[in-house]
């Protein structure tokens, strides 16, 4: 581990309103910083020379006295090099080099006496900055009515973008200019969740992955989102594209309540002419602080199989019973309710599960709607619906705790919350600690619904740190968190390694819920996983939902070779294996490489990427001599080239499972062919991938 730091102060600036400039260390991502006359923070950016952000200002409204937004003095600038690699507990690569330049820039307000920092943090591949709030008398507790950080992009970008919603993230992207998003928003929005909640008829979400006409890549996020509410977008202006921020909001409308010492998450602008580094770039990761986990050898990536496409596709359910319970959960005699004999998590169907993952070789075995409360979900009691602790009469946790013991399989807890935030965190010691009794170790987390108290959104201050609570306490137990519908990743995970995955984005369920886009985990890559993994949920062979519930007229966009190379293109550390053991069954063959393919990686390399066209990445297990490639097409049809150089000198066998001739993701997604053939660093493979197909790749040294 290297590390270079170098303060240098220049107090009592005589020319504030002069540009101050850092670069990265590489000198190609530029920034300046400058107050306006009336002074007014605000900052510029580019990259090799060419304009990344305009001029675009800083700063914040506040519920009460002067904003904070003009009238600033620079009082001092801080600037510092940083150098170190650090080693993640699971991920792309084993290790990871944080490298950047900082400035900080300090600011005060005479008229109010209150001070603030920008600190700018400039990385080869781009920068983020966050403000900062030091302990002060004139500024001890605020509150954020706006946040008003710009993002000015030059000309009218390509934007590949899902619509502003303070509760959901669960949509399909669409591409389109910048200047075209108001007309597209009607449409962008359709949506089946009842409880989306419109932010704006210009409001966008983040990650927002750019691409201009001369061919720079830009990816706004946010990295380190504590304590504060999740940022969206908004379309500001009608000839300059001026993205402003637009935070989740309280149930009074405001935004974040805040205590100096405090400091914002950071907003990160990555840049770069090649799509692969914006896949490749760890900026979110390195603007979190260190792992605050001493001991983590009790999180492990982990391959698993589950009772869970049964009740996406409405094949069984998640209830046990269709009576409405009459009384208080705690207080239900569930001897007296009658079973309306379609559960999926009855012992039997559980046990098939845990013999198929034992037989095949996966860590783990999902089960929801194991516990009582499913029958009222999302009516009268919500606010006290689910305990998380009483299995349903049918669901013998004893035994089936015991049974996958024996076999060497883990079992996956659910708690879905039905977004009843205070039920949950009311019973949170109690249900992790009946984890920790029963031998679980890993929990699939949900917030389905409007949240209760009512008149809060899932991505504001109160909900964020709802969600951070619940890992860090989880962290006190040793349990892992996959949290599906919390608020989208911010690199939170180098910190807390136990937040294995999350949800927070359009998942597999919406193949049996009318379908995706086929170019859907073409994008994925470029912006939900900017923060971090996504328990995507992939490995559906049967795409014709109708023949699983005659009821439900839904298609799988994707071809069975596309569903092999989610493993790679999607990266986590959490991979499940959707479909049911019978569709497996039928193509056994291709089942093969879900069984191999690994879930740890000592490094990555991203051969081939286009926003929503196609991602091609190779990876090499951790600690293991065997590599995997996997690429994901979108819509069009095309021949993927891709180098083998990665690999070390020598002989190996590589396993191609790739879209048969007349593959589509429509009419053909069964037409597969597998073959091996002999490989070397020098091999160079030209393979074609269908609409909405793939291929996928296993590599292992011949002795
Ligand atoms: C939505 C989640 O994304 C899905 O995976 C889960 O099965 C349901 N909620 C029920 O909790
Ligand atoms: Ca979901």
């Amino acid at each position: 581990m290297k590390k270079i730091l170098t303060f240098v102060t220049l107090a009592a600036l005589a020319a504030a309103a002069q540009a101050q400039t850092v670069t990265s260390p590489d000198g190609q991502v530029k920034l300046d910083f400058t107050l306006t006359p009336s002074g007014q923070p605000q900052y510029e950016m580019s990259y090799k020379g060419k304009e990344v952000i305009k001029p675009s200002r800083l700063g914040f409204e506040l519920m009460k006295g002067k904003a904070l937004k003009d009238g600033f003095k620079v009082s001092g600038i801080d600037t510092l090099t940083f150098d170190e690699t650090w080693t993640p507990v699971w991920g792309e690569e084993n290790a990871i080099r944080n490298h950047y330049k900082e400035m900080r820039v300090n600011l005060e307000q005479p008229e109010t006496g209150r001070k603030m920092s920008i600190a700018f943090r400039l990385f080869n591949d781009g920068m983020g900055f966050r403000y900062e709030f030091p302990m002060q008398k004139k500024l001890a507790h605020f509150t954020i009515s706006d946040e008003l950080t710009e993002f000015a992009v030059p000309g009218n970008p390509t934007a590949y973008w899902i619509p502003g919603d303070w509760d959901t993230q669960e949509y399909d992207y669409t591409k389109s200019r910048l200047s075209e998003i108001p007309s597209l928003m009607d449409e962008a929005y359709t949506h089946h969740n009842k409880w989306q909640s419109f932010a704006g008829p210009r409001t966008i979400q983040t990650a927002l992955q750019l691409k201009s006409d001369d061919g720079l890549y830009v990816n706004l996020h946010e990295a380190a989102l504590i304590n504060y509410p999740c940022m969206h977008l908004d379309l500001v202006g009608d000839t300059a594209f001026v993205l402003k921020a637009n935070l989740a909001a309280d149930p009074a409308g405001m935004k974040a309540n805040m205590q100096a010492p405090c400091t914002t998450p950071w907003r990160t602008v990555i840049v770069s002419d090649d799509a692969r580094d914006i896949l490749a770039s760890r900026i979110t990761y390195n603007l979190n602080d260190p792992c605050k986990i001493e001991d983590t050898s009790w999180i492990k990536p982990c391959k698993y199989v589950g009772v869970w496409w049964e009740m996406i596709t409405g094949k069984s359910k998640w209830s046990y019973t269709n009576d409405l319970p009459d009384t208080h959960i705690d207080k239900v005699d569930w001897t007296k309710v009658k079973p309306h004999g379609r559960h999926g998590a009855t012992t039997a169907n559980t046990k098939r599960y845990i013999d198929f993952a034992a037989e095949h070789g996966f860590d783990a075995v999902l089960v929801e709607g194991w516990n009582i409360g499913w029958e009222d979900w999302s009516n009268r009691f919500k606010d006290e619906v689910f305990d998380f602790v009483t299995p349903y009469p049918d669901f013998d946790l004893p035994y089936l705790r015991d049974y996958a013991k024996s076999k060497g399989v883990k079992l996956i807890m659910h708690h879905e919350t039905s977004s009843s935030v205070r039920n949950y965190e009311r019973r949170l010691d109690q249900a992790y600690q009946f984890m920790k009794d029963n031998g679980y170790d890993a929990v699939k987390s949900g917030y389905v619904g409007n949240i209760i108290p009512r008149g809060n959104n899932h991505f504001s201050q109160w909900l964020v740190n709802h969600y951070q609570y619940c890992v860090e306490k989880a962290a006190d137990y040793k349990i892992m968190v996959n949290a599906h519908e919390a608020v989208r990743p911010t690199g939170i995970a180098r910190t807390w390694p136990n937040l294995i995955a999350n949800e927070s984005a359009r998942g597999t369920e919406y193949q049996a819920f009318g379908g995706s886009k086929p170019s859907h985990c073409t994008i994925l890559p470029f912006t939900r996983q900017i923060g971090g993994p996504m328990d995507y949920t992939p490995g559906i062979f049967e795409n014709d939902v109708e023949k699983i519930n005659p009821k439900k007229k839904s298609w799988v966009n994707s071809t069975i070779p596309q569903q092999l190379s989610l493993y790679l293109t999607m990266y986590s550390p959490l991979q499940m294996a959707a479909d049911f053991p019978e569709h497996y069954a039928k193509y056994m063959d291709a089942f093969q490489f879900i069984k191999d393919v690994a879930v740890d990686w000592d490094k990555s390399w991203y051969l081939e990427a286009e926003p929503m066209e196609y991602v091609t990445v190779a990876r090499k297990a951790k600690g293991e001599d065997r590599w995997f490639v996997g690429s994901t097409n979108g819509y069009d049809p095309r021949t993927s080239e891709v180098k083998l150089s990665f690999l070390p000198k020598g002989k190996y066998k590589a396993t191609i499972y790739r879209d048969g001739e007349n593959a589509h993701y429509k009419t053909n997604p069964h037409d597969y062919v597998i073959e091996t053939r002999t490989v070397t660093p020098s091999t160079k493979l030209k393979i074609k991938t269908a609409a909405g197909g793939g291929y996928a790749i296993s590599i292992v040294p011949i002795q």
